[in-house]
């Protein structure tokens, strides 16, 4: 018999070759390309070939050809909740029956606490959970289990590798959730490959995918993040999951934050904030009030921010630091924004409002290891930077929010209510916002009275902050 041939798969791009070579000619990684033979022959162990061999059909189409739009009754799926709130809130309001999800982060950053919390408290009210690990044995995983209180759940536990034999396992418990930690330590017998190589998890994703999809099974899939901080075989998973999670935060805090940075069934940037405590993550029911907790008022440099990430507005506070460079070549670092985002707001204020800015090192950070990428920042760092360099601190009591753009101009940005709201319920009384989101009727007056001050220009912000 021929034996099919190898391939060569950059495990940064995905990129096939058929002879190895040092350096992948796609993304220009090198050393990157791995031997893939897969067992049975096909064209190419590329993702088409594994689909290939099967065909799945999603719950309520099975079997039946292309159907007309306005036949089909739409199914709104009650949502299973897990039982934590913050997690249910990241999933967009619970467990989609049959979705896929997978959970990325740094290894130790609480990934299999969360799932194995969640998966105990879905199997008390929705049946029973398969939990299986290739990382910990079953006995580590119940030491953890009984850190977390965890009773007398109908939650099955399984130490195994092996992708065919977890698929048999579900055949006889018919589980109503499954979890594998991790999609990296899972290998399919019809792949040679080691487990963790980009065509191991590709096989490993689709192929839980189809038992998803086909039993109607909800599944978790733990995938660990490279030294970049990407999930291992990011685009070869990303666009076969359902939903993508990833902590955020860093270790050294005790808080986590969950984010959706894709959802099909809810919107992204949608986040969850957890404490990490000695019985496993805890929600956090005031995010703002976490975020806040350590700021001291009177000193220059710090601004609030009123961000929102997906339907939650959060105060989080947005420290900048500018102080005489020793050397020639000053720094600027940037932690929790854009690094390109600072050196703009940086240009613009030299050029619109006349802060010179060039030989001074600039600092930026955003407190509690919180990232942000909404532009509605931008006028909070401007506010931060400014009043570092003027050593002088913002007005107490004052929450700012506003895009600001290369003229200088301040731009309005969305839900502005839900920012004001946030701000007031957190005892501020004073906005700095965009003049075009300011809305008279959500001013107000006498007990947690809110002031709402328009801005047009950089300039103008400069004016009121720092007055
Ligand atoms: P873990 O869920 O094992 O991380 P991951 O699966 O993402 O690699 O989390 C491990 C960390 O969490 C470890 O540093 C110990 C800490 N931890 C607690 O602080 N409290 C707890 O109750 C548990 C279970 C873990
Ligand atoms: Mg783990």
């Amino acid at each position: 018999m021929k034996q099919p041939r190898p391939v060569f798969v950059c495990q940064q791009c995905d990129a096939q070759s058929p002879k190895w070579q040092g350096r992948c000619t796609e993304c220009g990684a090198w050393n990157s390309l791995v031997e893939e033979r897969p067992t049975e022959a096909g064209p190419a162990a590329g993702g088409t070939a594994s689909l290939a061999g099967h065909r799945y059909a999603l719950p309520g189409s099975a079997g039946q050809g292309a159907r007309k739009y306005a036949d089909i009754t739409a199914e709104n799926a009650a949502r299973l909740t897990t039982g934590i709130g913050e997690f249910d809130r990241v999933l967009g309001g619970g467990i989609v029956p049959g979705s896929l999800v997978l959970l990325g982060g740094e290894p130790g950053i609480g990934k299999s606490t969360l799932l194995l919390q969640a998966a105990a408290n879905f199997a008390v009210t929705h049946g029973p959970v398969l939990y299986a690990s290739g990382e910990e044995s079953e006995h580590q995983i119940k030491s953890r289990g009984d850190r977390l209180g965890v009773g007398d759940a109908p939650l099955y536990l399984m130490a195994e590798t092996c992708i065919e034999r977890i698929l048999e396992e579900i055949g006889r418990i018919h589980p109503a959730m499954l979890v594998i930690d991790s999609v990296q330590t899972v290998f399919s017998l019809k792949f040679q490959s080691a487990p963790g190589s980009i065509g191991q998890v590709r096989e490993a994703a689709t192929q839980f995918l189809f038992t998803a999809k086909g039993h109607n099974l909800p599944t978790f899939l733990v995938g660990h993040v490279t030294k970049e901080g990407s999930l291992a075989g990011p685009k070869a998973l990303e666009h076969v999951v359902d939903t993508v999670l990833y902590f955020e935060g860093e270790r050294h805090h005790s808080h986590r934050v969950v984010r959706a940075v894709k959802n099909r069934f809810g919107a992204i940037s949608e986040l969850g904030v957890f404490e990490m405590t000695g019985t496993g993550l805890v929600p956090v029911p005031n995010p703002s009030a976490m975020f806040l907790a350590e700021r001291s008022v009177a000193t220059p440099g710090s601004a609030v921010l009123c961000c929102v990430e997906g339907s939650r507005p959060l105060l989080v506070e947005v420290q900048a630091l500018v102080s005489t460079s020793a050397y020639g070549m000053p720094r600027r670092m940037a932690v929790g924004i854009d690094q390109n985002r600072l050196s703009l707001l940086l240009a613009v204020l030299e050029k619109r409002a006349g802060l010179l800015v060039g030989g001074d090192d600039v600092f930026v950070n955003i407190a509690g290891g919180m990232s942000l990428d909404e532009p509605a920042a931008d006028l909070a760092i401007v506010g931060a930077l400014a009043s570092s360099l003027r050593n002088r601190p913002l007005p107490p009591g004052t929450a700012v929010f506003g895009e600001v753009g290369l003229g200088g101009e301040v731009r309005g940005v969305p839900q502005a209510p839900l920012r004001i709201r946030e701000a007031q319920q957190m005892g501020f009384t004073r906005v700095v916002m965009p003049a075009a989101n300011v809305d008279p009727a959500l001013e107000r007056g006498g007990e947690g009275a809110i002031e709402l001050v328009g801005i047009r220009h950089v300039g103008e912000a400069l004016d009121h902050l720092l007055a």
